[in-house]
């Protein structure tokens, strides 16, 4: 008999799905359902983000929606995921109806903490350490595509930029296995798997204690081993995100370059174009490092995407400094750009420091640097038209019931006509239009 049903709303990043479709496949196990809406569920869960403010009050909103709508049986409410390590018990305290509180290393143990809520427990709450490394290894069943996998190589961060509460949420740098991954990988590629991403707040600082699975394999880091590695297994799309421009050895842009199977998408998070900013922001960078890997990758053998993250408003940003930006992203030409206004996070070091670009003004330098990237963008985008790219036929375009859209090795969206049981097929696709975030083209 099952134990219960479970829903798993989830927000956030790649880490958080991760993590999620992890957290399922262990309830599974241990004998719950998996419900598909929160209204039939017994238990509903929020696996939270709280990278910015408004990631933040989304779970509260959602939180008071289902209580809304909710009849005479209440269900248990939990939250896992970054909020809960952050906030801990006092998420019990605010009316909320809160009776679970699972922080980010949690995952595993679940089962145990829905099971002492079903009895009656009125307070779950647990903030503690991953068991043991061997714990990473969940065979993870039901993931959000049969096509594409997620797969976390490391996860924490030791960076601590100022202005985040990342390295406090997710605690540190714990690297997995290698043998461990490559293993997944062959796995997958077993189960008609067509591409893995390997994630991590920092992929590249990837550092196991040891380096088996890693045999045999050259590389002037382990990141840079393992991309070896997981080449060799023939899964035929390999991406990877996101990667910390200090630590982004030009051996990495060598083996991509070795090996077609590593797909040709990089993205570098630069957050400022502004040495002053860098410094604040303690990104153990420079303008100028950042540029010479910038380079590496533009003078490859093939041609990269390149993709970033830009925070406007930083405190003490001035006008000048935002130039520097602009100009930054003038060189680089990225192909697609995130652009994020500063948010402050309390017990952050920044979040001391005075907050002193108003709204406003980072509204109009989000704006301006917005047009700025939809320019370039559009270029490049153009660019495609006429070529032909190899697509991953994922799902229904959201357009049109008789188009198909995937995604290209370089990570662009792509649309086109297309019948439904190519899913999960490679095909090559001839673009013949540019829009501003997709391309759209006929099959060849
Ligand atoms: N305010 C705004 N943006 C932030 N990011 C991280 N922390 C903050 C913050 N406090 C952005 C960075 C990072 C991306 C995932 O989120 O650009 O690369
Ligand atoms: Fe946050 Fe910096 Fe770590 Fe990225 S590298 S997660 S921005 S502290």
């Amino acid at each position: 008999m099952l134990k219960g049903s479970v829903y798993i709303e989830t927000f956030g990043c790649q880490m958080n799905i991760a993590d999620t479709e992890r957290a399922t496949s262990r309830l599974r196990a241990a004998g719950y359902g998996i419900s598909a809406e929160a209204e039939t569920a017994d238990v509903i869960l929020f696996n939270t983000c709280s990278v910015r403010a408004r990631a933040e009050q989304k779970v509260f909103n959602r939180i008071g929606e289902i209580r809304k709508g909710q009849g005479v049986s209440e269900p248990i409410i939990g939250i896992m995921g970054c909020v809960a390590q952050l906030e801990g018990e006092t998420l019990f305290e605010n009316g909320t109806g809160v009776r679970i509180v699972a922080g980010t290393r949690a995952t595993d143990r679940l089962p145990d903490l829905i099971e002492r809520a079903l009895d009656g427990e009125k307070h779950v709450l647990d903030l503690g350490e991953r068991l043991e490394d061997e714990q990473w290894d969940v065979p993870v069943v039901g993931r959000h595509s049969p096509y594409v996998a997620y797969i976390p190589i490391i996860e924490g961060c030791n960076k601590f930029c100022t202005y985040c509460i990342v390295p406090f949420s997710r605690g540190r740098e714990q690297s997995r296995p290698a043998a461990e991954i490559i293993d997944e990988i062959k796995r997958l590629r077993g189960e008609g798997y067509q591409e893995v991403q390997l994630i991590g707040q920092n992929v590249n600082s990837y550092r196991p204690r040891t380096e088996v699975g890693l045999e045999g394999f050259s590389g002037a880091t382990p990141f840079s081993k393992l991309l070896r590695a997981a080449a060799a297994t023939k899964m035929p799309r390999i991406k990877f995100t996101t990667s910390f421009p200090r630590d982004f050895h030009p051996d990495i842009v060598s083996a991509m370059d070795e090996h077609e199977n590593l797909c040709d998408w990089v993205h570098l998070p630069v957050q400022s174009g502004s040495d002053r900013i860098l410094r604040a922001m303690r990104r153990g960078y420079r303008v100028s490092d950042y540029l010479s890997r910038i380079d590496t990758i533009k003078n490859a053998k093939r041609r990269y995407a390149l993709t970033s993250d830009i925070i406007v408003g930083f405190p003490g940003e001035t006008l000048e400094d935002f130039e520097a930006t602009l100009r930054l992203i003038e060189y680089c030409r990225y192909d697609a750009l995130y652009i994020f206004k500063y948010s402050e996070r309390p017990g952050t070091p920044a979040a001391v420091l005075e907050n002193n670009v108003s709204d406003n003004e980072k509204m109009t330098r989000f704006l301006e640097l917005e047009k700025l990237q939809r320019d370039i963008q559009k270029k490049i985008y153009e660019d495609f038209v006429g070529r032909e790219v190899s697509v991953l036929v994922e799902r229904k375009s959201a357009k049109s019931d008789s188009d198909m859209s995937g995604h290209t090795t370089c990570n662009k969206v792509v649309n086109f006509p297309c019948r439904e049981d190519l899913k999960g097929e490679i095909i090559s696709v001839r673009v013949n239009e540019a829009k501003a975030n997709s391309l759209y083209g006929e099959i060849v």
